[in-house]
């Protein structure tokens, strides 16, 4: 396993009674990703989560963190919001996080970090009633934030968001992730995990359907691997070349390709031949994402 590997899922099956919720569901989350599980109502994103998070049993597979099974050292590691957190309507934010300092056993000085972080330090005092459902939500990524965890496990977290509640939760996790910080969070809202993630993982019926670079799986432009044996004229040609957003060398060989809205592979085949180079290998990454599918959850 790799060293860099904080989440790896492997063969997870849960049933509720005849129910298969999740079918045998593998994937991996590695340091510094914002992983996007993104799948339509009833895929399996919470019981996931839940399993990951030891709230729920699983029935089958397996699941490590840090490249170790479950483990109470690693759970420290790890701020999560799974379902909606209790708090206290007649407390104030702070007197709520207190209390959240208090279970997680953190010094109260975490309370301003991570009020400041979520904007709310000016209603420090209010009391918890008094907020908006924008601002309710606000303060659960705050208590999870308490403790700086390295790792972020939110489940739907843009729910009752209203746009800018929105865009202020895509800065906190952006923030976050570049101090290093791995978010993994789910979404059955495709633009969502398309501006906040850069990874995704995509669910259907408790089977994951794909999961890569936000870029290669959303962005509807064709991912295509090609090999030469002329690999230095191959790299020279595709820096010239006019279809190409970006590519990648693999190997010694291989190239990896995004192809920009103007190309295909059929003219990326031309476009080398006629520069004197035969290809040895052209293969478009199978599209497995029926674009009804996504549509779907547009
Ligand atoms: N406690 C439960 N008992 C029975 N079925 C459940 C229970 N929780 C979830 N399910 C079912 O498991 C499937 C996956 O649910 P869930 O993980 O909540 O999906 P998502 O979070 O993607 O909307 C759904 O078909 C749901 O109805
Ligand atoms: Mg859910």
């Amino acid at each position: 396993m790799a060293s860099d590997s904080i989440l790896e899922i492997r063969n997870l099956t849960k049933n509720y009674g005849s129910l298969k919720a999740l079918d045998g569901l593998n994937l991996h989350v590695k340091q510094g990703e914002i992983y996007g599980l993104l799948g339509p109502n009833g895929s399996g994103k919470t019981t996931t989560l839940s399993i990951v998070m030891g709230v729920l049993k699983k029935t089958a597979g397996d699941y490590y963190w840090f490249n170790r099974k479950p483990h109470y050292t690693s759970r420290l590691k790890i701020g999560s919001l799974i379902e909606d957190p209790h708090f206290y309507p007649y407390l104030t934010l702070y007197e709520n996080l207190k209390i959240i300092t208090r279970i997680k056993e953190i010094p109260e000085s975490q309370i301003n970090y991570s009020l400041g972080i979520t904007g709310l330090l000016k209603r420090k005092y209010s009391k918890f009633r008094t907020l908006s459902s924008g601002l309710k939500q606000r303060l659960a990524i705050a208590a999870v934030l308490a403790g700086d965890p390295e790792v972020l496990v939110l489940d739907e977290p843009t729910k009752s968001l209203d746009p800018e509640g929105f865009s202020d939760l895509r800065d906190i996790i952006q923030k976050e992730a570049e101090k290093g910080k791995t978010i993994v969070l789910s979404s059955h809202i495709l633009d969502e995990v398309e501006k906040v993630c850069t990874h995704v993982g995509i669910l259907k019926s408790g089977e994951l359907v794909t999961q890569g670079k936000v870029e290669d799986i959303l962005s509807g432009k064709e991912v295509v691997f090609i090999a030469s044996e002329n690999p230095d004229k191959t790299s020279q040609l595709l820096y010239q070349c006019p279809f190409i957003e970006k590519f990648e060398k693999l190997n010694s060989r291989e190239f990896k390709l995004l192809l920009n809205k103007k190309g295909s592979p059929v003219e990326l085949n031309k476009y080398f031949f006629d520069q004197g180079i035969v290809l040895s290998k052209l293969v478009k990454q199978k599209n497995t994402l029926e674009s009804e599918f996504l549509q779907l959850m547009k």
